[in-house]
């Protein structure tokens, strides 16, 4: 149990956020005066109880063979039109073409527009919104849609219950440059400052998205922003993609928060909100669980290795010393023969008594009574024994 808190304990502080001051004229912020924890008091949705992001601890997901792939529409073909890539002081997100979509859902939803939420100390340090058994990815990417079946546009549907279908997508870092991603990144520096827009030639947003469509987390949340309306079908992918070192480090380092004409530039960085309460939801998965796939990274694998051996060891720490402090009471109360080596005493060479004279036919009847002791005592011990390795959550 000590083991399972200072796990929980050093996850924690792995994951504390740094703070950074937020600029006057931006109504709300990732941190500062109207950071996270204010948000719900001047946008009463925020403090609901199906809040976005959230931890996808995978052992508490439910499989559901009715989740089928979804389909992109129409997002390879971007036409000659090109899109719109702005820096709205949280984010910087690329409008869509209406005629892009999403299918594999129970509407049809319209694309609106597509962002980026990322950290601010490279790779490993945070900046993916939802956490995989409370890891981070190193960024994400969200495709928003509405449903236009129901829904006349984006704003009348982002306040409806089954109005918005997102998209989210993790973004790890690797050796390799995504050229697809370079299609935003490479225009970034035009839109250094809050409020600053341009055009960028259209690309094929399909090839932002893992290849893997058909293996994705789904659960009912909000917008990760204010106003967090609850109105989001969320489909998490699986299949994380990769982008180079670089490519983070210019998502990180290369926008402000603050207009151009503010004396005090603000990095735009940790645009990421914390996971939220997952409360009464369940989290679905398109995919049958393959034991231990999410947990393949190395450090999770080192984390678990390292609380079992903790585990194991305390375990082993601590039978010993009831063991032992079990013989000293023994040896008090009555002078035991010890004539049968046990565990405590061969790994307490030092505190072994010193071993008592064959004793002579005389003092038989006595011998026999204290073998029974003996016995009876060993007879305790094996059922009190605690079982060897001690259950722990992963
Ligand atoms: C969205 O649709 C509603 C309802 O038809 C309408 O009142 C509103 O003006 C529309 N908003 C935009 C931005 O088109
Ligand atoms: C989301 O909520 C709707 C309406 O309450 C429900 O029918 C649906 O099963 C939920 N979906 C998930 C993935 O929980």
């Amino acid at each position: 149990m000590e083991s399972l808190g200072l796990f929980i304990l050093v996850i924690l502080i792995f994951f504390q956020r740094t703070a950074a001051p937020a600029p006057d004229e931006i109504t709300w912020t990732y941190t500062g005066l109207v950071g996270q924890s204010e948000w719900s008091e001047h946008f009463p949705d925020c403090g609901g109880t199906s809040q976005s992001p959230v931890d996808v601890i995978t052992t508490q997901t439910k499989y559901d063979p009715s989740l089928i792939p979804v389909t992109p529409l129409g997002y390879s073909q971007h036409g000659n039109k090109p899109f719109t890539l702005y820096n709205n002081g949280h984010t910087a997100f690329i409008e869509l073409p209406e005629w892009m979509g999403l299918g594999g859902l129970p509407w049809l939803f319209t694309a609106v527009q597509m962002h980026l939420h990322w950290g601010s100390g490279g790779p490993s340090h945070g900046g993916s919104e939802h956490t995989i058994n409370g890891l981070s990815a190193d960024a994400e990417l969200h495709v928003v849609h509405y449903n236009s079946e129901l829904y006349p546009n984006m704003s009348a549907a982002m306040t409806q219950r089954d109005g918005l279908a997102v998209l989210g997508i993790l973004i790890v870092t690797g050796e390799e440059t995504n050229p697809a991603y370079n299609n935003i990144l490479n225009y970034l520096s035009r839109i250094r400052h809050a409020d600053q827009k341009i055009l960028i030639p259209a690309f094929d947003v399909q090839s932002l998205l893992p290849k893997d469509l058909s293996r994705y987390y789904r659960y009912n949340g909000s917008l990760t922003t204010p106003p967090c309306h609850q109105s989001v079908t969320w489909t998490l992918f699986h299949e994380r993609v990769q982008i180079s070192k670089e490519q983070l480090l210019k998502m990180e380092t290369i926008l402000y928060s603050s207009k151009a004409d503010e004396l005090d530039r603000m990095l735009l960085q940790d645009n990421y909100r914390a996971t939220q309460p997952l409360n009464h939801r369940v989290i679905f998965t398109s995919f049958s669980a393959e034991s231990g796939k999410e947990l393949s990274s190395g450090e999770v694998t080192a984390i678990v290795i390292g609380v079992m051996c903790g585990c194991v060891g305390l375990a082993v720490i601590v039978r010993f010393i009831v063991k032992t402090i079990r013989f000293f009471k023994l040896l008090h109360l009555e002078t035991v023969v010890v004539n049968s080596s046990t565990s405590s005493w061969d790994v307490l060479p030092s505190n072994r008594p010193a071993p008592m004279p064959r004793i002579k036919e005389p003092e038989k009847a006595k011998e026999k009574k204290q073998d029974m002791a003996l016995s009876s005592t060993s007879e305790a011990e094996k059922k009190e024994e605690p079982s060897p390795s001690p259950q722990t959550e992963p």
